[in-house]
């Protein structure tokens, strides 16, 4: 099992402590224990662990029980394989690393499981010590405190399953997303580097997308040049990348990707590279021919205005999303602004103006406080005239400090003149078009 270097092992073993102090102040009453579960291999998808586990142990190893007493010993539990993984897989399992973590034993989950790999689905034989542990803190009238929300679909199954096995924990269960939500929307200097690393990596991949969108390329060479970018880099997606051309440039989360680049069409590209689990998120906007027509010049612009607005306004103290705080809240105040403009914002701006980014595109973190610093967040604004076939939307990541937001994705142009020029600069040329090689010829 890989751990990350000791400085972040250092504060993974913070953050833990740090959550057992609020546990304790925002339950005094309560005693018990604490389990975390890690991430399950799917067959379709690169293993990608738990944003939660990762946050608190950074182990990149699925199928994972972990047991913390309030004031007592951490436990990890893993499946008791019937064969040996580290075979087919390259898993390193060093005991010294887990000491490092405040990790105290390691002992098997339960009964055998059959081969090296295993799904959410146990049975409770092959969760028997697991669930032992569990039942003795039920008995003795402990709490068990865990995330319910806010975690991968196959973690909140395994903490179903689990109280389908264990009578009583149902109602023994408390919910601590929302302290751990709090913990992971502020960023650290490490966390801080991550993300700027990440946006940069982005930038790169707007670039590679800006310099092979010409008429008689498709979508998904756009998307094979970006996540190039990436994959060169060591990171890899975090979301699945938008590239939507001509039409599909009014679908908010166009990612079927297989279109052609229609000549007098705009593509909207909404990209972000996830760097060590941090992750980033950056749209612009092309025309095909680099060139905006007049009318989409106009649209763009407004876009862009609001864009710039609402960076000049952003600051610890206003709101991302609070209807009840309407003068205070970006949200409202960017749909506002372009009603002044005379656009139908219900239809035709019809998301958010962004969200909290970290360890999750879409951060955990409450909307019910104003913004604060420390906070990563984007600014999206977007207008969509589907009979135009006209979709634009422009979104920058940024940093929020004491009196301001700083940008982490400014290394991309949006001034219209600029990324017309920006595309002309960065073009690959047929000949040493290194994007173009085998399949995606045609
Ligand atoms: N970039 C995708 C989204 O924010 O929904
Ligand atoms: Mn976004």
């Amino acid at each position: 099992m890989d751990v990350m270097p000791m400085n972040e092992t250092g504060e993974r073993v913070e953050r833990r402590r740090t959550l057992v102090e609020l546990i304790k102040e925002t339950y005094p009453e309560k005693t018990g224990s604490l389990f975390f579960v890690s991430a399950f291999e799917q067959e379709r998808h690169q293993f990608y662990q738990d944003s939660t586990f990762e946050y608190f142990f950074g182990l990149q190893e699925s199928a994972l029980l972990i047991y913390q007493e309030i004031d007592g010993k951490t436990v990890l539990f893993e499946p008791n394989y019937s064969v040996d993984r580290s075979v087919w897989l390259p898993v390193n399992f060093d005991e010294s690393d887990l000491s490092e973590l405040a990790i105290d034993a390691v002992e098997k989950l339960g009964q055998t499981i059959k081969g090296y790999s295993t799904g959410p689905f146990f049975t409770p034989e092959q969760l028997e010590n697991f669930i032992k542990k569990i039942q003795d803190q039920l008995d003795a009238g402990h709490f068990i405190f865990t995330a319910l929300t806010d975690i991968f679909p196959e973690c909140a199954w395994v903490v179903n399953q689990l109280c389908v096995f264990i009578p009583g924990l149902k109602e023994q269960l408390i919910d601590i997303a929302p302290l751990i939500a709090e913990l992971r929307r502020t960023k650290s200097q490490k966390e801080l580097e991550y993300l700027y690393h990440a946006s940069e990596i982005t930038v790169m991949a707007q670039q590679a997308a800006a310099g092979i969108i010409r008429k008689d390329n498709l979508e998904a060479d756009v998307q094979a040049a970006i996540e190039y970018v990436f994959t060169e880099s060591g990171a890899t997606r975090a979301f699945a990348s938008v590239v939507g051309a001509g039409k599909n440039s009014t679908t908010l989360h166009y990612v079927d990707n297989k279109g052609p680049l229609p000549e007098k069409g705009l593509v909207v590209v909404d990209i972000g590279a996830s760097f060590n689990h941090y992750c980033s998120d950056v749209t612009r906007t092309y025309p095909v021919s680099g060139i905006f027509s007049e009318r989409q010049r106009k649209v763009y612009q407004d876009v862009l205005d609001t864009q710039e607005y609402i960076a000049g306004i952003a600051k610890p103290g206003m709101f991302m999303r609070n209807k009840n705080e309407p003068d205070k809240c970006l949200n409202t105040l960017s749909k506002k602004f372009l009603a002044q403009r005379g656009y139908n914002v219900e239809k035709e701006f019809p998301h958010g103006i962004g969200h909290y980014v970290g360890l999750d595109v879409h951060d955990v973190g409450s909307y019910e406080t104003p913004i604060q610093a420390g906070d990563i967040i984007t600014i999206e604004p977007g207008l969509y005239l589907k009979d135009e076939e006209i979709g634009i939307r422009i979104e920058d990541i940024y940093w929020v400090i004491k009196d301001g937001i700083v940008c982490l994705s400014e290394g991309v142009p949006k001034k219209p003149e600029e990324v017309q020029k920006y595309m002309k600069e960065s073009r690959f040329e047929d000949e040493s078009d290194s994007y173009r090689a085998g399949p995606n010829e045609h």
